[in-house]
């Protein structure tokens, strides 16, 4: 069988659907050696701030029950030492698409940094992070606010041609609306979900296991949140979803996928495994032949939901011999009726 492994995100072709999360892959170069960087769709460099940043002092990873806790606080080279000597080597890799995402602590650092990549070349997408939980401006911020994220977003498509992905947080009442907030004001598609504001205290010391008190809890423990957050996403915005949250396995994938996800991120399980973003490209082709899936595309939003079982209403005989209940549509074979007609009778 013939497969055909392409999607198509916000425009851009990729050989397949399989990316490297952001923070999770460094800037993509450093692991050359390690995994083909040819086989992946793509990879999300770590956030790109207009000046470098330390990030916070350790410890700022633990590992938690099927997990882990991390407030890294956005350590980057900054915009400048990116373009100069990250960026460059990577075109050595032409089929794997660089997408770079980009953090500010203001809606003028975004743009600064917006401003800057599009003098660069080899840059595939920006995904606008709005969804930082580690650090105490900025980022989170703007994603659960809906007016900060429009005028962001909307400034932000106003600077750059190139797409835009925006990266959801996930600590919000309702994601699917800021979803739709981001896509009004120019988004090209949105990537979901970021960590879960989390927390973890050493009892013995009393003291908390991170430097920042507060962290981003990743990993398979977050995996059916975020499979949820992407079904309830995709049915609300007409622009490619971009899944992720506890992806180990192709089958992990898969779920993403019929939940209405485009393409999907490989974040944590890059810590357990360095392999694991190529493991899942060729775990998918093997899923795809086995289940003969002939395009991987095909299986975006392809859940299959059970229709719900509708009560029927509880009418009187009276009133279902009026001429409206008369051409009612007849009650599909799987709906129960919440009264039986007989016993419905006075
Ligand atoms: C150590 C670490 C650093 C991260 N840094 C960033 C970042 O700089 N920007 C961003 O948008 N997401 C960042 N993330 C979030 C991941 O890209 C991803 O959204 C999240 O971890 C859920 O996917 P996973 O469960 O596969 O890891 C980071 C995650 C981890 C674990």
């Amino acid at each position: 069988m013939k497969l055909d492994t392409k999607v198509t995100l916000a425009g851009i072709e990729l050989t397949n659907p399989v990316i490297a999360a952001s923070g999770t892959f460094g800037y993509g170069i450093e692991f050359e050696e390690i995994v083909s960087l040819e086989r992946l769709g793509g990879f999300v460099t770590k956030g790109i701030s207009l000046q470098p940043i330390q990030g916070h002092p350790a410890p700022r990873i633990i590992q938690t029950a099927a997990g882990m806790l991390n407030a890294i606080g956005l350590q980057n080279v900054g915009v400048e030492e990116f373009i100069a000597k990250k960026l460059p080597p990577l075109k050595r890799y032409p089929a794997c698409k660089v997408i770079v995402n980009i953090f500010g602590y203001t809606v003028a650092d975004y743009i600064g940094v917006i401003d800057r990549l599009n003098q660069a070349e080899g840059i595939a997408a920006y995904e606008i992070n709005v969804s930082c939980p580690n650090v105490h401006a900025g980022g989170m911020a703007f994603g659960a606010d809906c007016g900060s994220l429009e005028y962001l977003i909307g400034r932000a498509r106003a600077s750059t041609k190139r797409p835009l992905i925006v990266k959801l947080s996930p600590n919000v009442t309702s994601i699917s609306q800021m979803a739709k907030v981001a896509a009004d004001a120019g988004a090209d598609a949105v990537s979901l979900v970021n960590t879960f504001l989390a927390m973890s205290i050493d009892v013995e010391t009393r003291k908390p296991r991170l430097s920042n008190i507060t962290g981003g809890l990743s990993g398979p423990a977050i995996k059916p949140i975020a499979v949820r957050m992407v079904y309830e996403t995709a049915r609300a915005v007409s622009i490619p979803v971009v899944g992720m949250g506890g992806i180990l396995t192709p089958e992990d994938a898969v779920e993403f996928m019929l939940a209405g996800a485009t393409a999907v991120q490989v974040g944590t399980a890059s810590y357990a495994d360095p392999r694991a973003t190529e493991r899942l490209v060729k775990g998918l082709e093997s899923w795809c032949r086995s289940h003969d899936v002939e395009r991987v595309a095909s299986l975006t939003g392809a859940i299959d939901v059970p229709r719900p079982s509708v009560p029927a209403p509880t009418v009187s005989a009276a009133a279902a011999t009026t001429p409206e209940a008369a051409q009612a549509e007849p009650a599909a074979p799987n709906q129960e009726r919440a009264i039986p007609p007989e016993k419905a009778l006075p």
